[in-house]
């Protein structure tokens, strides 16, 4: 599947322009990431970077991740990455967010147990949206410590174009972690 032999599996849902992505890839030659980004944009600036530094470790996808999630085998990945996902800030439209029933059940069917979903938003609403859709799953515990754990960067964590923005613009990013059960 991968042209380098991986030993783990990572996938990260909406690369946006890959920053994030390419950086674990580099750093974990012996993990194998999936980065899946339906836009355009974003998968054309990904393969101008892999053009000039190829990752045997890296294999991307360009369409909806469910897509994806459904394809993957049982218990296939140790993470998923969900970082920024479009905000859908108006109550009205809340349904259309990624995280809900139906996706947390696709993370909780191709997760292994102990794999971990890590969810990054600058949109308070989100974050309390998915602390409780996580809960109300019930296959996901919440791995915080304190409540100030939730500001917390992840270890290693070079950024993202989004959060770059988030943070200009004045909004607090969180980072949350969950394990499979
Ligand atoms: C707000 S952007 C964040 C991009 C990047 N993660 C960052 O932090 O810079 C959200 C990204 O999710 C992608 N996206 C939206 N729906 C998706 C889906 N169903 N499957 C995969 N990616 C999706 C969008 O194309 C967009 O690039």
């Amino acid at each position: 599947m991968f042209k380098a032999e991986v030993s783990a599996l990572q996938l990260e849902i909406g690369f946006g322009g890959g920053e994030h992505l390419m950086h674990r890839a580099k750093e974990a030659p012996g993990t194998g990431f999936i980065g899946v980004e339906p836009f355009v944009n974003g998968m054309a600036k990904m393969m101008t970077g892999l053009a000039k530094a190829p990752l045997g470790n890296l294999r991307v996808y360009d369409d909806d991740a469910t897509r994806l999630l459904d394809w993957l085998p049982l218990g296939s990945l140790d993470g998923i990455d969900l970082l920024y996902p479009d905000p859908w800030p108006k109550k009205k439209h809340w349904k259309r967010r990624f995280v809900g029933a139906a996706n947390l059940g696709r993370f909780a069917r191709v997760l292994k147990p102990g794999g971990r979903f890590r969810f990054a938003s600058d949109i308070d609403s989100y974050v309390n949206w998915t602390l409780l859709a996580c809960r109300a799953h019930g296959a996901f515990a919440w791995q915080a410590g304190e409540a100030a754990d939730w500001h917390q960067p992840y270890e290693g964590w070079p950024g993202t174009r989004y959060e770059a923005k988030a943070i200009r613009e004045g909004r607090r990013p969180a980072y949350l972690t969950f394990m499979r059960r």
